[in-house]
């Protein structure tokens, strides 16, 4: 099933435009999130919440980073575009940040909900940029990237946990 076409022995070669453009995307997105996550970690209540959104701060920084090297492993320069998505979650996120304001109760659940949405769409992006460069044999970018992927799936799973421990919390209260 692999395809030869064009840069050399490069499997796959077609799919070289296409991951170029995934990690653009998400170069953008993730610088985007750094913003969105500090007022993640300001408007969550409970402390373990505030702490999980502090602690994907640094991780989103060194995502970055992998992304970087990701990168000049193509022999491009980092440059990322404005992911219009990540926009979109992230103002959606401040909507609902806005709604429950009051709520301290709902508020924390609706920030785990927001910051989920925004954990899929980079499980999306970094899923088919991982398989694209293992079709198309980059396998350092594969495996960098593979983290990246893994440390976005716990994040996610650590979200799930601390909202099932808060409704929990809710219902004994
Ligand atoms: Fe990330
Ligand atoms: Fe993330």
């Amino acid at each position: 099933m692999a395809n030869t076409k064009g840069n050399g022995n490069m499997p796959n070669a077609h799919l070289h435009e296409l991951l170029v453009d995934e990690m653009k995307d998400i170069m953008g997105a993730e610088r985007q999130l750094l913003k969105g996550l500090k007022k993640l970690a300001n408007a969550a209540k409970n402390p373990t919440l505030k702490k999980a959104f502090e602690e994907h701060y640094e991780q989103t920084e060194n995502h970055i980073e992998r992304l970087k090297s990701a990168f000049s492993n193509l022999g491009l320069n980092g440059r990322g575009k404005k992911c219009k998505a990540m926009e979109g979650l992230l103002n959606e996120a401040e909507e609902i940040t806005e709604e429950f304001e009051d709520s301290p109760e709902v508020l924390d659940a609706a920030l785990i909900a927001a910051a989920q949405k925004v954990e899929h769409y980079e499980i999306a992006s970094y899923g088919c940029i991982v398989t694209y460069a293992k079709l198309m044999g980059h396998t350092e970018i594969k495996e960098l990237l593979g983290q990246t992927l893994s440390e976005e799936k716990e994040t996610d799973e650590l979200l799930t946990q601390i909202a099932m421990e808060e409704a929990n919390m809710g219902e004994t209260a």
